[in-house]
């Protein structure tokens, strides 16, 4: 297991609390999307350097940046053209050295991508690779005559791509690519390939950044006969990316990995607390949603109970929603059927695998069931990760492409373009969101800080209870089994103390009768005002849900002689 223990020998600023990840709570934001401060349009690093205390007050201690990479942006960034600079939309490296150091000074974290699978095809590798196919470059892509090798490997963008092989007319050649025909795989079979990537890795770790989201992680090699994904060789490489970390950087920075498979495959990330130090939990996230349509909790206690441990030093991310369209691929093709049904009847909000709406729309904008899914999301094992907006219930624009209608600019305030830009409307690089349920004229920040009993507020609430119990970032959890099956129960166990959860999934108020026998006389306190419920018996405890109610309570101990 990596050293956690703090090193003396590490340079002045080295990291205070060296597992700061498994008790934070990440924001992911799009620095295109969250505040223009020069007009042009375009969201930028000063425009998010003066948010920095919104999100501070939010409570969130760690911003999670979307690339922000020079690109021709045909894959919002993930698509890069140089990997040791800033996309001049957006500012410039002295701007990002200045974001960083305002977010240390706030004590909040920054984690940047960490793009590994592949280019954009205008990277000058890749212009050099194919115009000279005596080039060093030429080898750092993966190349073929014919475009029938490593057949098993699946495609994951499905609406846009039918083969995982492109012909270059320049190289004569087809090169591969796992994601869009403009992305070319890099090859990591060329040690060059791998060196460089550690550099991209030194170099931004130099620019004073906590950590990164490591993009697209499982698909690094190729090998015949096989899915390219979760290859040995690419968890050999992972583990070198961690260990010159660790061994250059020391404790305290983080990598957390991007990999969208069954939780026994994630598993293998975290290594033997060698590899990765979070992970995307992706099967748990659709089966929130399927477990709130279907009013039932079966679906989420059976992913947990077949999540695997994981090592002391390591952590799951747990998120709702994110930039990328809610995948579909970790579930089973029936209930693929029923969420497509269920949440995206539309044809439009359909994309690739998966459904491209915002969390508010899913919910149909209902304030309870949104509550409900935040309460889960800081209440299950890992770490939160939120997106920009949906602290809100910002809504969503199913008519621009690609992924693009989950992406538009932030709604500070009622006034033009939302707060965010003071360009022409026509200008902004996205339109804002403008319709009467979501438009921003009714969802902004301003209105909703004005509003003690505003969803912004309910979720402050809720981050700063959740951060005052590390039970649930650190604590192990047990299911209750409850007969009624429309109420989720757990708890969450830390240091010798006990917190209790309790979930009304469905959309109808529901009794429950919790067998809590093991507390007999602890007294349930309700986190978030502070009321003592009645003492536990050893009888079946009666609980009386409203819709889509959620409870924490902290288990106490009885007063000397007393009962409530
Ligand atoms: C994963 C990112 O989340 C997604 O937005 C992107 O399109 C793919 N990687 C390919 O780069
Ligand atoms: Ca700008």
């Amino acid at each position: 297991m990596a050293d956690t223990e703090p090193n003396p020998e590490l340079p002045i600023g080295a990291e205070k609390d060296p597992l700061w990840y498994k008790t934070a709570v990440i924001y992911e934001l799009h620095v295109r999307a969250f505040q223009d401060s020069n007009g042009d349009g375009i969201g930028d690093l000063p425009g998010l350097i003066s948010r920095l205390p919104y999100l501070k007050s939010l409570g969130v201690t760690c911003v999670w940046l979307l690339p922000i990479f020079p690109s021709p942006q045909r894959d919002d960034g993930y698509d890069i053209a140089d990997y040791y600079s800033i996309n001049p939309d957006y500012g410039t490296l002295e701007d990002f050295r200045r974001l960083v150091e305002e977010a240390h000074r706030l004590d909040l974290r920054i984690l940047v991508e960490l793009v590994v699978n592949h280019t954009s095809d205008q990277h000058p590798w890749f212009q050099e690779a194919r115009l000279d196919p005596a080039s060093e470059k030429h080898d750092w892509y993966v190349w073929s005559d014919t475009d029938d090798r490593y057949r098993e490997a699946r495609i994951i963008f499905t609406d846009t791509e039918r083969s995982n092989w492109t012909w270059d007319p320049l190289a004569k050649k087809y090169f591969w690519h796992r994601f869009f025909s403009h992305q070319p795989d890099l090859n990591y079979d060329n040690p060059a390939v791998q060196e460089e990537i550690l550099n991209v890795m030194r170099f931004w770790l130099d620019q004073g950044v906590d950590g990164f989201r490591v993009d697209a992680v499982p698909y690094l090699f190729e090998r015949e006969g096989t899915n390219c994904e979760n290859l040995p060789e690419t968890h050999a490489f992972l583990k070198q990316l961690r260990a010159t970390l660790d061994r250059e950087y020391g404790p305290g920075k983080m990598l957390l990995a991007e990999a969208n498979q069954w939780p026994a495959d994630v598993r293998k990330y975290f290594g033997e607390g060698d590899e990765f130090h979070m992970g995307f939990h992706f099967p748990v996230m659709p089966r929130l949603f399927m477990a709130i349509r279907r009013e039932e909790r079966t679906p989420i206690v059976e992913i947990m109970q077949q999540t695997p441990e994981i090592p002391d030093n390591c952590q799951w991310a747990i998120f709702l929603r994110n930039h990328d369209e809610l995948t579909l691929e970790m579930v089973t093709d029936e209930d693929r059927d029923y969420m497509y049904r269920e949440y995206a009847q539309d044809p439009r909000m359909r994309i690739n695998v998966g459904i491209r709406r915002r969390l508010a729309p899913l919910m149909d904008n209902g304030r309870r069931s949104i509550e409900l899914l935040h309460g889960l999301l800081c209440s299950l094992p890992g770490t939160p990760v939120m997106y920009y907006g949906d602290e809100l219930g910002m809504g969503d624009n199913i008519y621009l492409g690609d992924r693009n209608g989950v992406r538009t600019p932030m709604q500070w305030t009622g006034d033009r373009n939302a707060g965010f830009s003071r360009a022409d409307a026509a200008r902004l690089y996205a339109p804002v969101i403008s319709d009467p349920v979501y438009g921003y004229q009714a969802i902004n920040v301003e209105a909703q800080e004005r509003s003690k009993s505003s969803l912004l507020n309910w979720v402050r609430r809720l981050l700063q209870i959740r951060q005052r119990y590390p039970h649930f970032a650190l604590g192990t959890m047990n299911f209750l089994h409850p007969t009624n099956l429309r109420v989720l129960a757990f708890t969450r166990h830390h240091e010798g103390q006990t917190i209790l959860v309790v979930c009304n999934l469905s959309r109808f108020a529901q009794p429950v009768e919790l067998d809590l026998s093991a507390y007999e006389g602890a007294v349930p306190v309700e986190l978030m005002g502070g009321t003592p419920f009645p003492v536990i018996t050893q009888h079946l405890y009666q609980l009386s849900l409203g819709p889509y109610m959620f409870l924490w309570f902290r288990l106490d101990d009885a007063p000397q002689g007393g009962s409530t």
